[in-house]
């Protein structure tokens, strides 16, 4: 009887396997829900839904766009930490999963342990804006005004974990002085309110300001790049404007909950490679002041070792800065 048992399991556990190989090989069979941790229109936003449609073609599957906010992208993280390891559940992160460690004691998930990475996405440049009536005519003007006013004046970002916050939090050390700092869901509704006048400098990337740069919406003092950008030329770096060596490219990357079949994360991948190719990805992330990454760094490879080096970058900044989400 046992051997009778024991043959029908070895069927049974035959039969899972090879279905589970044809679900790999037909895969992706249904859209695939790409999560992005802040809100819509923002810059995180903007450079998923430029790779999605790319990246779906080459699948053969719509992505679906998931904006997941809270608690500076952490929320996110999390939550595709925990999705089934199915390839239907991709997240779209930046700078802020190699920080987030360190800024959340009790985060949740590990970076390194929780996902697969599928490969880094682009490097994106910051610009340091004010609302348009701010005061000060130069990055020295600004921080003069800061320095004295600094009571007053209002930072915005997205949430400690941001991209925004980190910028912000080297600039206040940078300059000596601590703001009060207003956090939002992502920089989208951040740079509405900076427009309108609510809120009065920030830190946000390229993808989300070069528009309002451009229209005379918010004054750019200057880019966190090491030379002017294409796309902004009249706007400094933060070396010619007297900030020395003060230069932050927020990378992009893509990552899956670990456990995912070696064969998704390699179409996943490949997929990946493919939109970084596409002429319309290229020109949108020039006008918008970035690059796609070259195809060796659009790896899993390139990512994990990117992450890694990464945390370990930002723990001593970050704890000389004395900043915790706890
Ligand atoms: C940030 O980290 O500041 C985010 O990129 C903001 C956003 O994408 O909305």
């Amino acid at each position: 009887m046992i051997k009778h048992f024991t043959v029908l399991a070895a069927a049974a556990a035959v039969s899972l396997a090879a279905g589970a190989a044809v679900a790999q090989d037909d895969y992706p069979t249904q859209p695939i829900t790409m999560v992005v941790p802040f809100s819509a229109g923002g810059p995180t936003d903007t450079v998923t839904r430029l790779i999605a449609e790319p990246m779906g073609k080459a699948l053969g599957q719509q992505f679906v766009i998931q904006n997941v906010t809270g608690a500076g992208g952490t929320v996110a993280a999390g939550q595709v930490a925990n999705a089934e390891p199915d390839g239907y559940t991709v997240l779209m992160h930046h700078i802020g999963m190699s920080t987030a460690p360190t800024l959340y004691p009790n985060l949740p998930y590990d970076p390194l342990e929780d996902f697969e990475t599928i490969g880094l996405v682009t490097e994106v440049p910051m610009t340091i804006v004010a609302r348009k009536d701010f005061p000060a005519e130069t990055l020295q003007e600004m921080i003069d005004y800061v320095k004295e006013h600094a009571d007053e004046v209002t930072l915005a970002n997205a949430g400690i974990g941001a991209a925004s916050q980190l910028c912000g939090m080297l600039f206040m050390d940078a300059i000596g002085t601590q703001l009060t700092t207003v956090p939002y869901p992502g920089t989208g509704p951040a740079l509405t309110d900076l427009v309108g006048g609510q809120v009065d400098i920030m830190c946000d990337q390229t993808t989300n300001t070069t528009g309002q740069i451009l229209g005379g919406e918010v004054k750019a003092y200057a880019v966190t790049a090491e030379e002017r950008l294409a796309n902004l030329p009249d706007v400094p770096t933060t070396a010619e404007a007297g900030l020395g060596d003060f230069q932050l490219r927020i990378w992009h990357g893509l990552y899956v909950p670990a456990g995912t079949d070696p064969a998704i994360v390699e179409k996943l991948s490949s997929a990946l490679q493919t939109a970084l190719q596409d002429q319309n990805v290229i020109d949108r992330f020039a006008e918008l002041g970035t690059t796609v990454v070259s195809q060796d760094r659009a790896t899993p490879e390139a990512h994990t070792e990117m992450l890694s080096s990464q945390i370990e970058l930002w723990a001593p900044i970050i704890k000389a800065a004395g900043v915790t989400a706890e």
